[in-house]
């Protein structure tokens, strides 16, 4: 048996089978498995989520991460409720039916006004689910924004090394805490996103085997994983990017895990290589993430440097996108694309 076939057998890989993988063996046959998995689940289906990123402001100091409040440079904006609910109106129209609301932890947005925002979206679009993305929070808080009509909540644990944790965020923040965080999301029945960066500085194989032993445990409906790309006012501006062929490998990895998880090939994928999406589609990513956001507010959501589509209005980057998903076979479908429950 090769290694591909057990790990796919197991829904599990040790620590050895990881880096026999990143080191580029059987590379092919690892993503024709994948994909194999996902089309039978999901067929050529590929979901897409209109992303709103309706906040820059965050209370919190990431080291690598654009937003963070240390970054003094970058121009801080946030859409109005009624800006936000223009992008979904203009996102119905384009076929999407779900809503990703992704911003900084941003302390005007308080429970209250998420919750009269997330009413608003459910009431014009009964048909939609919407994601929230706004960090972490108390599970009073998660309650509410559930009660409100909130589906999903995607929170990457960026890393489940502790270690390593310290090393990417500042000490008010714990892996304890991120972990807690979704625990408590799938438990009051959220669908739910975990995820983590590829190549981030100082991450080694064996924090990734962390990650797929969290994964694993965890057992998310979606996981976001894209290459670390320095953005150049942070303290990790001067590091390397991750590579595109290690987080294709990843891709594969986790879809032979969690079969039937949602996994996005990322638009920090589409930025360290111009096929970088369909790389990730290829290799067992079923969903994108175009973004919905007003034009002139796209640079500013600068978590990391020359992210693209930040020229393109939303209907522009819906039929590139419907192009480029055609050209390799499958087609963007229009629905919420929940996550498939077993037999
Ligand atoms: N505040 C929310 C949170 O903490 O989950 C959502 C916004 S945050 C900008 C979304 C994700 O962007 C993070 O989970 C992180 O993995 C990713 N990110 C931040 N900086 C990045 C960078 N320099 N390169 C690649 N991804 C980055
Ligand atoms: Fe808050 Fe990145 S530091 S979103």
């Amino acid at each position: 048996m090769s290694i591909v076939d057990e790990i796919e057998a197991k829904q599990n890989i040790t620590l050895e089978q990881l880096q026999y993988l990143l080191d580029g063996n059987e590379a092919d046959y690892l993503k024709q498995r994948a994909v194999a998995v996902r089309e039978r689940i999901y067929g050529k289906d590929v979901y897409i989520r209109g992303l709103i990123e309706f906040t820059n402001y965050c209370r919190n100091n990431c080291y690598y991460c654009g937003i963070r409040r240390g970054n003094k440079i970058i121009e801080r904006y946030r859409l109005s409720q009624e800006g936000i609910l223009a992008c979904c109106g203009e996102g119905y129209r384009l076929g999407f039916r779900t809503f990703v609301l992704q911003g900084g932890e941003d302390e005007y947005y308080t429970d209250d006004r998420i919750c009269q925002l997330i009413g608003d979206i459910k009431a014009s679009y009964p048909d939609c689910a919407v994601t929230l993305s706004i960090g972490e929070k108390s599970r009073g808080s998660y309650e509410a924004y559930f009660k409100a009509g909130a589906d999903r909540y995607l929170l990457r644990h960026e890393t489940a090394d502790a270690g390593h944790y310290k090393t990417l965020h500042p000490r008010e923040m714990s892996l304890t805490n991120r972990k807690e965080c979704l625990y408590n999301l799938k438990d009051i029945g959220y669908q739910v996103g975990a995820g983590f960066m590829v190549g981030s500085p100082g991450q080694s194989v064996a924090t990734l085997y962390e990650d797929m032993q969290f994964l694993r445990e965890l057992n998310p409906h979606m996981v976001g994983i894209g290459p670390f790309i320095p953005q150049h006012d942070t303290p990790m501006g001067d590091k390397a990017a991750g590579t595109v062929d290690m987080t294709v490998t990843l891709l594969s990895i986790i879809r032979l895990l969690l079969p039937r998880v949602l996994l996005p090939a990322t638009t920090a994928l589409g930025t360290i290589d111009p096929i970088g999406r369909e790389k990730g589609l290829q290799a067992g990513a079923n969903v994108v993430m175009p973004n919905l956001s007003p034009r002139e507010f796209r640079e500013k959501y600068a978590i990391y440097d020359k992210k693209i589509c930040t020229g393109e209005e939303a209907a522009e980057c819906i039929e590139c996108l419907k192009k480029r998903v055609g050209n390799i076979g499958y087609s963007i479908v229009c629905d919420r694309g929940d996550y498939k429950v077993g037999e």
